[in-house]
């Protein structure tokens, strides 16, 4: 089985003395542990992980650099030693009123930065319920995604799941995950195999194993849960394919 990978998404969350939680996370065989702290604490979260565990931003500018006031381009991540940005995610879409074509933009910015680049794509309740999620989720992957398939990682978050302690079930998350695999295949060819689709939505300890144990998951994008050391390895221990 190929190796999972689980992301901690502290959104705004998270002061000096939490860099604790970060040092205390230790990774696992089997398991990629990546986590973005805000961006007050990129640079002293990369001091403090421990070797296989990378650190990354949750969002980007699409410029290198210029007269954008309050913005954090994806070269001054790469600068701080982040690996990786999370671009896209629902609640920059609903806050911060991000297109498709904006999020595209800062996918071609963090992957000139060298960075590897988290695309969140989902649906609302309301699209859910009308029978629209997958053409939602099409419409996002097509506006969204660049033309070449390195370094991506897709992140499928219903936006009713986050925060709110409800998932999907088993078989509308491995449905979702089939058809994204069927979508990336169709935009990259062969390569879009090999690009981990993730699920986020409310993971915690306890619905982890059955949630990464669906078809095409490929690990899991967690909020709430990834804030302490302990949920979050316990996430990524439920998480591991092949313990011990
Ligand atoms: P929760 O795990 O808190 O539901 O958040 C999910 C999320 O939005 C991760 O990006």
């Amino acid at each position: 089985m190929t190796k999972r990978l689980v992301v901690g998404n502290w959104k705004m969350n998270g002061v000096t003395a939490s860099l604790g939680e970060i040092a205390g996370m230790d990774a696992l065989a089997g398991v990629d542990l990546w986590v973005a702290p805000p961006f007050t604490l990129v640079g002293g979260a990369v001091a403090v992980a421990r070797d296989g565990v990378r650190i990354g931003g949750q969002d980007c500018h699409h410029a290198v650099s210029g007269a954008h006031t309050g913005c954090i381009s994806a070269a001054m991540l790469a600068d701080l030693g982040a690996a990786f940005v999370i671009v896209g995610h629902s609640e920059r879409r609903s806050d911060q009123g991000e297109t498709d074509a904006e999020v595209r933009a800062k996918v071609l910015a963090a992957r000139a930065a060298g960075l590897d680049v988290i695309v969140c794509v989902g649906e609302s309740e309301a699209q859910r319920d009308a029978g629209t999620a997958e053409a939602v989720v099409d419409g996002q992957l097509g506006g969204s995604l660049p033309g070449t398939a390195d370094g991506l990682v897709i992140a499928y978050e219903p936006v009713w799941a986050i925060g709110t302690g409800r998932t999907p079930s088993s078989a509308e998350v491995s449905a979702m995950h089939s058809f994204i695999r069927t979508r990336l295949l169709a935009l990259f060819g062969a390569a879009g195999q090999g690009i981990a689709i993730l699920y986020g939505g409310s993971v915690k300890p306890d619905n982890a194993a059955v949630l990464l144990g669906q078809a095409d998951v490929g690990g899991a994008l967690v909020g709430g849960a990834s804030l302490t050391a302990a949920s979050f390895l316990a996430i990524a221990a439920a998480a591991n394919p092949s313990p011990g």
